[in-house]
């Protein structure tokens, strides 16, 4: 098939060209940049947020499939209002572009990545893909992060009779590139002492390795599926047990444990809530529809190693 990758250069965009190409794709890079590009069958240069750029590179590629993997969320070490405010951005106004922009060019597909951990923290531990999402939720950051998340989904589920749209709701990455990757910004906090653990630690991660986003996204291109999909590992664990492996594994000292009133000043409104009150996000949709399965199902045997 041929298939256009748009954020080509990104953590999961980048092993995604090779691993489509593996499978016998014909895959165009969209890249803002073209020395940065991967290998790939074909390269087009767009800002995604310049609509006239994407309608102009989709249409030179002539995609069946479009697959969206665009996020500013690497910006997050450095500047991280930036990296929610262009990320929502991308969501919303570069979904839209895309989603035009793969009608017009008469693709019949577009597959793109959302996140697991946007749920309302309400009802059981680990959620399906019909949990609300956080849109109301107090902080205001996060709840106009959310609603750019729903935007997305919206936009990629009513592509039109002619465009079937996957999300997929990918767990928190770890791997090479990541935040969770032994380099990452959140592997330096853990060394640095500076990750505490709120008391009790209830909320719930569900993990997800990188390679097993790739492969989610490989099957998704190829499935008929449509609709929300979680991509997670199968083992969504409470932070007071995922913490204190992650600080081992990376060799640094156990995280200390502090009042939950006072993590939101240590840890900021979102961490905080990650590690007290979020829930998983199970991936039963993902097996049974699209037919695939993670890899690596635990993030016991990799998280902090790589
Ligand atoms: N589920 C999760 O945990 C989750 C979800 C998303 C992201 N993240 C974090 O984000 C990183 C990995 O995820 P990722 O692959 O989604 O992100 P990424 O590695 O930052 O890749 C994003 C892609 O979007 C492209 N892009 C950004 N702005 C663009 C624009 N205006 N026009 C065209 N392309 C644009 C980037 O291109 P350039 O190279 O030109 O910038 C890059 O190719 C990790 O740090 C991860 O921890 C985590």
């Amino acid at each position: 098939m041929r298939i256009l990758v748009a954020g080509a250069t990104g953590v999961v965009g980048h092993p995604l060209v090779g691993a489509l190409r593996a499978r016998g794709h014909r895959v165009s890079a969209l890249v803002r940049e073209e020395s940065r590009a991967p290998d790939a069958d074909d390269i087009v240069v767009a800002d995604a947020l310049d609509r006239e750029a994407v309608l102009s590179a989709v249409s030179a590629a002539r995609p069946e499939v479009v697959v969206h993997q665009l996020s500013a969320l690497r910006l997050l070490r450095d500047d991280p209002v930036e990296a929610f405010a262009q990320t929502a951005r991308l969501r919303t106004e570069g979904t839209a572009h895309l989603v035009e922009a793969a009608r017009a060019a008469g693709a019949r597909r577009l597959v793109a990545q959302s996140i697991a951990f946007a749920a309302a923290p309400e009802g059981p531990p680990v959620l399906d893909e019909d949990a609300p999402l956080h849109v109301d939720a107090p902080d205001l950051g996060w709840a106009a992060t959310v609603r750019a998340v729903a935007e997305l989904e919206r936009l990629v589920l009513d592509g039109g009779p002619d465009l079937a749209g996957a999300v997929l709701r990918y767990g928190t990455l770890y791997g090479p590139g990541t935040a969770y990757a032994r380099d990452g910004g959140t592997a330096m906090r853990v060394l640095a002492g500076k990750f505490p653990l709120p008391e009790g630690g209830a909320g719930i991660t569900s993990f997800l390795h990188v390679e097993d986003a790739v492969g989610a996204a490989v099957a998704a291109v190829e499935s008929q599926a449509t609709g929300v999909f979680h991509v997670t590992d199968d083992e969504p664990a409470p932070a007071a047990q995922w913490l204190p492996h992650y600080a081992r594994v990376l060799g640094g000292p156990p995280p200390r444990t502090v009042p939950a009133a006072l993590a939101p000043r240590l840890l900021g409104w979102f961490m905080t809530h990650q590690l007290t009150a979020a829930r998983g996000a199970a991936n039963d949709r993902a097996r049974t529809t699209l037919g695939w399965k993670p890899l690596r199902p635990s993030w016991r045997d990799g998280l902090g190693r790589e």
